[in-house]
């Protein structure tokens, strides 16, 4: 299977933990748009979806799902968003689009993480994927300098504001061993707004497509 069949595979898979009536919280990025393309097969069974992105809320509407305000929802039963890397223990980088903010606080909103990733997301050991971290712009300098003490190399994601109004750092050579720990630790620089290291929150369950049989989804709890 190709990349984007098996982005396909497990965002169509994604359906089967959707409950009938209820608002379901959406990712952002070229998996979860499959998701939403199969969301919009059974819109007239769910009430709507809180969207974590521009982009995502921009093609929920083009297919007729309403979008509803975070702030309006007590809890969430399920949220369904992609990785850039997923390990053993269902951690997560993630932050490749630029979203990662508002993907972790639904994921923090939601009784249920839905990962779906393709093959090639899967990791023992996260960092080699760029860690993503949006920062508050006038402090950019400041935790690129904190970054580097702490063993990454920053650099900054040029051209790019997030939805928030922010800018990113993406940390490159990092080995992350105790991914709790540096969540914590980047989580605490003044000026970060979130680091895109999903491991105080993981994913309940993650849906990995199998690269060499057609439409095969591994489900991992
Ligand atoms: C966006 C994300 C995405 O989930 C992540 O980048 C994976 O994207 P894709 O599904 O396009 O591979 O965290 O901020």
């Amino acid at each position: 299977m190709t990349q984007d069949e098996q982005k396909k595979a497990v965002g169509w898979g994604a359906l089967a933990y959707i409950e009938p009536g209820s608002i379901v919280g959406v990712g952002t990025g070229s998996t979860v748009n499959h998701f939403i393309d199969a969301l919009g097969s059974i819109k007239h069974d769910i009430t709507g979806a809180v969207s974590s992105s521009v982009a995502s809320t921009e093609k929920l509407t083009s297919l007729g799902i309403p979008t509803i305000d975070c702030n309006a929802v007590d809890e969430l039963a399920v949220y369904v968003d992609g990785a850039d890397e997923v390990n053993l223990h269902k951690q997560m980088i993630k932050g490749g689009g630029a979203a990662l903010t508002r993907e972790k606080i639904i994921a923090a909103v939601a009784k249920k993480f839905i990962c779906i990733v393709d093959a090639s997301k899967q990791v023992d050991v996260l960092g080699k994927f760029p860690l993503p971290v949006e920062v508050i712009p006038m402090a950019r300098s400041f935790i690129a300098r904190e970054l580097i003490k702490l063993g990454g190399m920053p650099k900054y994601r040029q051209n790019v504001l997030t939805d928030n109004g922010n800018q990113i750092i993406d940390v490159y050579n990092l080995q992350i061993m105790d991914a709790i720990a540096l969540e914590n630790k980047i989580n605490s620089i003044p000026g970060v707004v979130t680091v895109g290291l999903f491991a105080n929150r993981v994913a309940d369950i993650v849906l990995m497509a199998d690269a060499s049989r057609a439409s095969k989804v591994r489900v991992i709890e």
